[in-house]
């Protein structure tokens, strides 16, 4: 383990002063080692008071996505229980699923500061400026067939919904499949990886890209995207939104044991916007437009078409008239 780490876990285990020598010693390092060591962790955010003859205290952790700050929020025996947060990485789903065909636990967590090759769905990049959003991804290995999967990428859908409605007050929703928006504009997007044979999953990685502090977009994409800041005027901290996220995760999918049972569909469909709505979307060739009628148990949109019959769609993109 790196000596700043260890560092950090004995400053964090308690909430008094804790002198150099004393340190040195539980480190089994020289105290040089340990000013150094105490140095490089001020300047990477970490706010450590010193005081002559009684030594050093750690006041706060930096407001970046960090390990240490988000385990002394963290509540979960599952999800997170393995926890990396990446200074720089291309992609946390990437990253994860290299973890994942190396043995990973179930509810493994890669967060990043930044993402240099961030993936949408549909092929799609997904951006954001470092330290200003939370991106992360999660892992499962749950004990189904890729048909029973359907349910996981709604659920984690409808659990960071449900945890940004209470931790900020904001109206979010859910456009379907698994955008979260406020008004009109998205705020978080979620995508769905998994491995499996044909009758059995292996694991699945589930990337959430969550707009937190970042108040500027690149043009292309301003008009149609918003952050938590943005809509409230004032800033998040992203440690704490995570593991609140975590948190709602692991206790939405401990609940439903990852299906869409009535309960969680009967949530979802309350919170999503696009059902009722005008939706147009591509069948084959051709563009066709309907009216979203429902959410099957497997989380496709059912959408009744001008002619009367339901189509179900499930996958692809759907646009929802007046939304995007
Ligand atoms: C979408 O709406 O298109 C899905 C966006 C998913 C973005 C997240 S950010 C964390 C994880 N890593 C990725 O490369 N993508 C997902």
């Amino acid at each position: 383990m790196k000596s700043t780490i260890k560092l950090i876990d004995l400053l964090t285990q308690t909430n008094d002063y804790i002198s150099g020598q004393r340190l040195a010693e539980m480190l089994g390092v020289s105290r040089q080692a340990v000013w150094k060591d105490i140095k490089a962790l001020k300047d990477q955010g970490f706010d450590i008071k010193s005081v002559t003859n009684r030594g050093y205290m750690l006041a706060s952790f930096p407001q970046y996505l960090n390990t240490h700050a988000i385990k002394s929020e963290l509540n979960t025996t599952v999800i997170g229980s393995e926890l990396y947060v990446l200074d720089s990485v291309d992609s946390t789903n990437d990253y994860l699923k290299s973890l994942g065909n190396n043995g990973c636990k179930n509810g493994a967590v890669v967060a990043a500061r930044e993402q240099v090759k961030g993936k949408g769905r549909l092929g799609r990049a997904w951006q954001s400026t470092r330290d200003k959003n939370i991106t992360f991804s999660f892992l499962l290995r749950p004990h189904i067939t890729p048909y029973e999967a359907s349910g996981i990428t709604p659920i984690a859908g409808l659990a960071v919904c449900k945890s940004l409605r209470e931790f900020t007050g904001l109206d979010c929703k859910i456009k379907w499949p698994n955008d979260i928006i406020i008004g009109k504009k998205k705020l978080c997007g979620i995508l769905t990886e998994m491995s499996a044979e044909f009758d059995a999953v292996e694991y699945i990685v589930v990337g959430i890209g969550l707009n937190v502090n970042q108040t500027e977009f690149p043009e292309d994409i301003a008009f149609k995207t918003t952050s938590l800041a943005l809509e409230t005027k004032r800033s998040f901290n992203q440690n704490k939104l995570l593991a609140v996220i975590l948190e709602e995760l692991e206790h939405v999918f401990s609940k439903t044991n990852l299906r869409l049972t009535n309960d969680a569909l009967n949530d979802y469909i309350s919170l999503c916007v696009t059902i009722g709505k005008s939706v147009s979307f591509q069948r084959g060739n051709s563009h066709v437009t309907g009216i979203a009628a429902d959410i099957s148990t497997h989380g496709e949109l059912m959408v009744m078409m001008p002619d009367g019959t339901i189509c179900s769609v499930n996958a692809g993109e759907v646009t929802v008239q007046g939304i995007y």
